[in-house]
């Protein structure tokens, strides 16, 4: 006799999802409750492009926390400015970059030209890329509008340089508008006098209350969820969870593991227990199998940059001062430090595994080459400290 098969249990047995993917970070439901005034806000932006007279290009940043939906506001705003426009035989084209996976100017004008109007930019310049941009644009009439998300991996200059296109070239028209998105810190080290000059508006957008997040779980849980696997309790209780921290894609993830951890029990229910579990392995951005299947001193060098960074004022690094910070971060727990070329490539791997996020800065007078910027994602440098040291503290394979 065959025995039970758990593969086949797994791919069709019960589950209390009836529509999983709807809870992926990437995924932008067909309503934003408690955003309308930040969609008709951002959208009205733009209508300065919608002119019959040539069009004014508009530099907008949006500024917030970590999970309070700018991604979103951005996206189901400007997908659906595009369709519109189009629909009315207007122009208009909107291309998103996360700049985590694009991280220079130079890439991000790349892709733009080859994925988008299929035009070879390999040997050129930067400004020979841009102005093969604009005047394709004007040849076709089109409007142009980037997103820049996590626009801090990128450089003030370049920023700038991506807002003059338009005007540097001398055309009559400006053709090229941007949308700028980052959380308030680094955009405050980002901001300089020439940059603010050419930003039209500024969305700062506000963290979610306790009810309002309960508002939206209730909302993603019916489009994700099985009506019958949760409760109010369930939702207020993972409400109760994110409410500090404001922050929607924490409740939502809690919400996500919670459920699936039900469905891998085999069970129908979301109970408190499993809230708690997810809870606790759930910071947003970052899970502990990340953390603890990295090397000790990948651990030590994470500390060592999270300290450094959690340091009030603080937002970037560079490969020296972690590495000085990695020393003492060693020292404090008694373990044998590594050589910088070691710490270097130990940043790389934290880097690809989301750990950190590292980009490259602008060339320095008097130093070779160009120093590269560290920072962290989404996750607070102090979560990240608190998350390290817990698992520096306990026993476990060495994994050196
Ligand atoms: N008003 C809202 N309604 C429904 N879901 C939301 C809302 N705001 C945020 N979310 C969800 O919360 C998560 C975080 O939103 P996101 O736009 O990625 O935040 P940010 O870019 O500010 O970090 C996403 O899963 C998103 O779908
Ligand atoms: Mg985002």
């Amino acid at each position: 006799m065959s025995g039970f098969d758990y593969v086949e249990e797994a791919m069709f047995g019960k589950s209390i999802f009836k529509n999983e993917s709807s809870l992926y970070p990437e995924y932008v439901p067909p309503e934003l409750p408690r955003r309308e005034e930040e969609i008709k806000r951002l959208a009205r932006n733009f209508r300065s492009l919608l002119g019959k007279e040539g069009s004014f290009s508009v530099n907008v940043a949006i500024v917030g926390n970590a999970g309070i939906g700018k991604t979103n506001l951005c996206k189901y705003t400007m997908k659906r400015f595009e369709s519109t426009a189009n629909s009315r035989h207007i122009n208009v084209k909107f291309l998103y970059y996360n700049c985590h996976s694009f991280r220079s100017k130079t890439a991000i004008l790349r892709n733009v030209l080859s994925e988008h109007f299929h035009i070879q930019s390999r040997g050129f310049s930067d400004e020979e890329i841009l102005d093969m941009l604009v005047k394709r644009l004007i040849k076709e009439d089109i409007r142009l509008i980037i997103a820049l998300d996590e626009a801090n991996m990128l450089n003030s200059e370049d920023i700038l340089s991506i807002f003059h296109a338009g005007e540097y070239f001398g055309s009559e028209q400006s053709m090229i508008s941007t949308i700028i998105i980052s959380r308030p810190t680094e955009w405050k080290s980002l901001l300089n006098v020439p940059l603010s000059g050419h930003i039209h508006d500024q969305i700062d957008v506000s963290g979610y209350s306790r009810d309002q997040l309960l508002e939206i779980l209730e909302y993603r849980a019916s489009m994700a969820l099985y009506p019958t696997s949760y409760s109010d309790e369930t939702l207020n209780l993972i409400a109760d969870i994110c409410a500090s921290s404001q922050n929607a894609r924490h409740g939502l993830e809690i919400l996500y593991r919670s459920g699936k951890l039900t469905d891998l029990k085999q069970e129908n229910f979301i109970v408190p227990d499993y809230i708690r579990a997810a809870k606790a392995d759930v910071y947003p951005e970052l899970r502990r199998d990340v953390l603890s299947e990295l090397r000790d001193h990948e651990l030590l060098a994470a500390l060592g940059v999270a300290k450094k960074l959690s340091l009030k004022g603080v937002t970037s690094t560079t490969v020296d001062d972690g590495y000085d910070s990695y020393l003492l971060a060693c020292e404090e727990h008694e373990e044998e430090s590594r050589g910088k070329s070691t710490f270097r490539s130990a940043i790389e791997t934290l880097d690809k595994v989301g750990v950190i996020g590292k980009s490259v800065g602008p060339i320095e007078e008097g130093k070779r080459g160009r120093r590269a910027k560290i920072t962290t994602f989404d996750i607070p440098a102090t979560v990240l400290v608190e998350r390290i040291e817990n698992i520096l503290s306990k026993p476990r394979d060495s994994k050196d």
